[in-house]
């Protein structure tokens, strides 16, 4: 007696189907597991045996042995345990074998015969439906995912006996409907740049930063309210497209972050480390790779607040996913590349008292002390840094004003519209925003006033630049053109892009 059907796991961040065959024969009894079953789904023919005992069904004492193919590929999901329980009935013959060979099955069993959610059922529906099956069957808590995936014909069933009875046609289970999404309320942010007074600079290179995806470092005293206007950044983002929306939400699936209510993300992640995060929280890691921090923050914000403070090898991991946005984790049987294309976002004090280069405070460092505090961040993080601006004490008129500053609302529109210009732009790209502009790229959409050009030339030689710092210095004056709706970079678009990027840290 033999059966197949379908089940899937995943492999980095995308879903793998998974083919289980199920063998009866006579013989010693026995439940064997082949195919490079991890320990969470070699435990699955306890629960499967003790789930199909509750369920009120009997299986005959036999041989049966259950092959995961394609077997070179480590299998760790729970939500076998469904296609394994559901191929052995089949082989058993008490569920017509036609249905299952051409379903998947995803869910967890419980010992009483629940099926449990699993993590990664999004990118395992979509790789379902890629592979040409249409029928899907899940648990109650991933319906909302299932159901994120176009032409896929979802049920949800709560128990085993509920789906074997479904299955030999003892009882009707219709498919799931796909719901109205609720509107998304986007101008409901709690932290709203009105509530931060002064800091004129600080706000329009934030507004540059996130009209362009660019990469920003915030350098200022203590109390400045650096923290307070990085935690506003994601009130003046764009808001994704589907597709972005989708590929968040596909690793959040699988990082098992996706609340059960929630359809898809549908706001820009943003996430904000403690200091003390290991390199492999930062950039993703285990035995099975899981998302890091880069990965949790694509197509959002990593916030570094006291950027010093973090160790020096996590920040220095940081430097592959920033240039490459992605990052790629190699294990002995296998290399898994996460997406990370984000936008860091970091804060830092010039000196360990926090006062170097204040007009009003006298700084009561050692020049070695200085020294050791900025060593940690090296020349090739910062250079991947588009944006370094000084974050001033504010003067107390301007703290004590009472009219409200400019409310994020009206800042999101402009970085929405100069955004709107970037996507129109690389349509044929597969990229999102001038700050992932390739090399030649920039050469094609960057086009440079005479004005333009010779102010760089003399910026280049002036201030030594790298290539790299040149290339970045051209991406953020593309962003400021885009907020100025012009279709070329002028000199005043280049002169402010400079400004933006001082050399703040001495190394
Ligand atoms: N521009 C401002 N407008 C209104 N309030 C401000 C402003 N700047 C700072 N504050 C107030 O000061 C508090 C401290 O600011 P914040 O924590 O952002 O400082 P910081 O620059 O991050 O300091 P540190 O370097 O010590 O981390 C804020 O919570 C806010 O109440
Ligand atoms: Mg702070």
């Amino acid at each position: 007696m033999f059966a197949q059907t379908y089940g899937s796991t995943t492999f980095g961040v995308n879903g793998i189907l998974i083919q289980v065959e199920v063998d009866i024969a006579n013989g010693l009894p026995g439940f064997e597991i082949v195919g490079l079953p991890d320990a969470a789904v070699k435990e699955s023919k306890e629960r499967v045996r003790t789930a199909i005992k509750n369920s009120g069904v009997k299986l005959r004492q036999e041989k049966i042995t259950i092959n995961l193919a394609p077997a070179d590929i480590k299998k760790d999901s729970s939500g076998l345990d469904l296609p394994i329980a559901i191929g052995l009935l089949a082989a058993y013959g008490i569920v017509p074998v036609t249905i299952c060979q051409n379903s998947m099955f995803a869910a967890e069993l419980s010992l009483e015969g629940k099926l449990r959610g699993i993590h990664g059922l999004l990118p395992m529906a979509i790789h379902c439906k890629e592979s040409k099956i249409k029928t899907i069957f899940v648990a109650p808590e991933n319906i909302n995912e299932a159901l994120l995936v176009e032409g896929l014909t979802v049920y949800a069933v709560e128990t085993l006996t509920e789906l074997i009875a479904f299955l030999t046609g003892e009882k009707v289970v219709e498919p799931a409907l796909k719901k109205i999404a609720d509107p998304v309320e986007i101008d409901s942010f709690a932290e709203d740049f009105a509530d931060v007074q002064g800091q004129f600079v600080a706000k329009r290179a934030l507004e540059i930063a996130a009209a362009g995806g660019h990469n920003i470092l915030m350098v200022g005293p203590p109390g400045a309210g650096k923290t307070m206007l990085a935690r506003r950044v994601s009130s003046i983002l764009p808001t994704m497209s589907n597709q972005e929306a989708l590929e968040v939400t596909k690793i959040y699936s699988i990082a098992g972050l996706l609340r059960q209510s929630e359809g898809l993300i549908t706001n820009r992640p943003f996430r904000s480390p403690h200091h003390t995060i290991s390199s492999a929280g930062m950039i993703g890691g285990g035995t099975i790779p899981k998302p890091g921090e880069v990965t949790l923050s694509h197509h959002g914000v990593l916030f570094l607040d006291e950027l010093p403070e973090f160790g020096k090898s996590t920040l220095e991991v940081l430097r592959q996913p920033l240039e490459d946005g992605m990052v790629t984790i190699s294990r002995v049987n296998a290399s898994i590349a996460f997406p990370a294309s984000l936008m860091l976002v970091t804060a830092m004090n010039p000196c360990p008292c926090g006062f170097l280069g204040d007009s009003e405070h006298v700084c009561s460092c050692t020049a070695n002390e200085i020294k050791r505090y900025t060593k940690k961040i090296s020349g090739p993080l910062l250079d991947r840094i588009d944006i370094h601006i000084q974050v001033p004490r504010v003067e107390y008129k301007e703290l004590t004003e009472t009219k409200p500053a400019e409310a994020s609302i009206v800042i999101r529109s402009r970085v929405e519209a100069a955004r709107c210009v970037q996507l129109n732009r690389f349509k044929k790209n597969k990229i999102f925003c001038n700050a992932q502009m390739s090399h030649a790229m920039l050469k094609r959409h960057c086009a440079l006033t005479p004005e333009a050009e010779s102010l760089l030339e003399l910026v280049f030689k002036k201030m030594s630049l790298s290539a790299r710092s040149y290339d970045r210095i051209i991406k953020v004056s593309r962003t400021i053109a885009d907020l100025d709706h012009s279709e070329q970079i002028t000199d005043h678009h280049a002169a402010e892009a400079v400004q933006l990027r001082n050399n703040l840290i001495q190394i």
